[in-house]
């Protein structure tokens, strides 16, 4: 296994969003509500980035067509209308040291 250190556990707070690119993908470490999160850059519903959406209530809003995502679960909310939208892609997060990071392996 391969640690790759994202950030400082201390340096994480309610409304946190930073972009890293880490073996060719382009990811999102998020935290809202508590729920602390690596999500990919990429909306499920048409490719947008996320990078630029908005973090409320433990979610990510979508900046193109709206559609918010639940972090805990990665789902779309939104009722039948967003039923054929996927979840969000992310990855688990691991702790070494008072860093979050990922294992390269797994992105
Ligand atoms: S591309 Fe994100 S809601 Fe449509």
């Amino acid at each position: 296994m391969s640690f790759y250190p994202l950030e400082s556990i201390a340096r994480l707070k309610e409304g946190y969003l930073r972009r890293f690119k880490v073996a060719g993908r382009d990811l999102l470490l998020v935290q809202s509500e508590g729920v602390t999160r690596l999500i990919e850059n990429r909306c499920p519903h048409d490719g947008s980035p996320l990078g630029k959406g908005r973090l409320l209530k433990g979610c990510i809003r979508c900046p193109k067509h709206g559609i918010s995502f639940a972090l805990n679960t990665g789902r779309p909310l939104g009722g039948e209308a967003v039923s054929e939208v996927g979840f969000l892609n992310s990855f688990e997060l691991l702790e070494q040291d008072g860093q979050l990071g990922i294992n390269v392996e797994d992105v």
